[in-house]
């Protein structure tokens, strides 16, 4: 290897792959020739090495415990943004100027409704459906009501269907959560900022009057703007994949939540908080389930434990851990999950298992108990991730078309039968 390429010896040949350039983090090798120069393919299960795409949105560094929307630390940014400004930086590059930020607003409450029709549809599901499944489903169904927004190539075309999807996704969030506690829907109010209005939306009670409490827009502001981006993640990779087919950006979204839901990913602070519920069920026996998390003939896993790139401590679970203690205590609210999820925390933390595997609480240890104390049922959990990866999936999507991705595509390396005849069914 040289200091821009790399040689392959490969079948008494060299191949040269040049070095693509990082700003920071890694850099990349270019095998786009690999297949054609040498027939080989690389084999990468779960893409651990490799990257997917070349994107300018959002930096984090697994080792160090770092995380950069378009430059900008996480820490800075959940202390000093607010949502809104974080889904305008992440999808223009840019911190908006005042101007700049009211015009965005304006554009987003533009659409600050949804369709009586769609109505219609979330009267149809059980109330027993999970939420993550209606919303994919709702998410979806909005591409028949906006057909404008599918088929958009210009960038102008592309910011509109984002200020649609941003303004509509609060109101079909709110209104599973609204299904789940058996309540009637409610409609946007745009004299509220995006946050606010989604929450009067969730929790507006048609018998009382509506006030706002700010402790709890503050923390919903938060979480939402620490769930906002995380670069090529399994949602956000399944976004672009579908997307890179030319499908619409609402599918491509709809797509995304279905693979937020499993409880290897955003599933998780659902599955925290069931795990720490039993835990407690079980006389609170914390050593317990750090040891059968360590057996390997037992499934259970410490769930919000561990992390694909953080191999340090995950940013985003410091400063949600902090705001945790800080909003439970605001609000004068004691939960006991809270007290498991220390103990855990610290059990894991000095045994060798976790430490020599570097697993750490991620972003979900913590996210559940805010929610919880807020009110909002477990299986609502994973929604409140979907809203706050919205402007995620939908930078990254746009960054995507923008840059003209080819259409994703792997390769495989084939292990099944060789070529062999069909046999009728009554000679096998
Ligand atoms: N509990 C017990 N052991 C674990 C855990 C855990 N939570 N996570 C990883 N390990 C072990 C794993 O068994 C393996 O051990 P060994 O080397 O002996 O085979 C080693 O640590 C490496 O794990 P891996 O599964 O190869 O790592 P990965 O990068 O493929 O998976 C992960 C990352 C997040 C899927 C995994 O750590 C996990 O399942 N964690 C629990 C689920 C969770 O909290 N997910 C949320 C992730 S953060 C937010 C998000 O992405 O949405």
């Amino acid at each position: 290897m040289s200091d821009n390429k790399v040689i392959l010896n490969y079948d008494g040949k060299a191949f040269e792959y040049p070095i693509i350039e990082s700003t920071i983090g890694d850099r990349g090798i270019d095998i786009s020739k690999l297949r054609d120069q040498t027939g080989l393919i690389t084999l990468d299960l779960g893409y651990k090495n490799t990257g997917a795409t070349i994107s300018d949105i959002t930096y984090l560094d697994g080792d160090n415990g770092e995380l950069y929307y378009r430059g900008y630390p996480i820490e800075q940014i959940a202390e000093k943004s607010n949502f809104t400004e974080v889904i305008y930086l992440l999808l223009n590059g840019s911190l908006p100027t005042s101007d700049q930020f009211a015009g965005f607003e304006k554009g987003i409450k533009k659409y600050n409704f949804v369709a009586d029709e769609m109505k219609r549809l979330i009267d149809v599901f059980p109330r027993s459906a999970h939420p993550m499944g209606v919303l994919s489903s709702l998410t979806s169904a909005l591409t028949a009501f906006n057909p404008k927004a599918v088929d958009v190539t210009s960038k102008e075309d592309m910011d509109h269907a984002a200020e649609m999807l941003i303004a509509k996704f609060s109101h079909l969030c709110a209104w599973t959560y609204r299904k789940k506690m058996g309540l009637s829907i409610n409609h946007g109010d745009d004299s509220l900022n995006y946050v606010e209005n989604f929450y009067k939306m969730c929790f507006r009670r048609p018998n009382q009057e509506f006030h706002l409490d700010p402790v709890v827009v503050g923390a919903l502001d938060k979480l939402l703007i620490l769930h906002a981006d995380h670069e090529q993640n399994c949602s956000t990779s399944t976004v672009r994949m579908v997307g890179s087919a030319h499908t619409g950006l609402f599918a491509s979204v709809s797509a995304g939540i279905s693979a937020l839901w499993g409880p290897l990913h955003g599933g998780a602070n659902q599955a925290v908080i069931e795990m720490l519920e039993m835990i407690e069920k079980d006389g609170g026996n914390v050593a317990k389930y750090v040891e059968k998390a360590k057996n390997k003939d037992d499934n259970f896993r410490l769930m919000g434990f561990g992390h694909r790139v953080y191999k340090n401590f995950d940013p985003r679970a410091t400063i949600i851990k902090k705001a945790a203690d800080d909003i439970l205590n605001s609000l004068g609210i004691e939960d006991k999950a809270l007290d498991i999820a220390r103990q855990l925390e610290r059990v894991a933390l000095e045994d060798e298992y976790f430490v020599s595997r570097k697993l750490y609480p991620n972003v979900d240890f913590y996210s559940g108990i805010i929610y919880r104390a807020l009110g909002i049922p477990t299986e609502m959990f994973t929604v409140m991730f979907a809203l706050g990866r919205l402007p995620g999936w939908i930078s990254q999507w746009k960054e995507m078309r923008l840059h003209n991705d080819p259409i994703g595509r792997p390769r495989q390396v084939y292990q099944g039968a060789q070529k062999r005849d069909y046999v009728e069914m009554n000679q096998r």
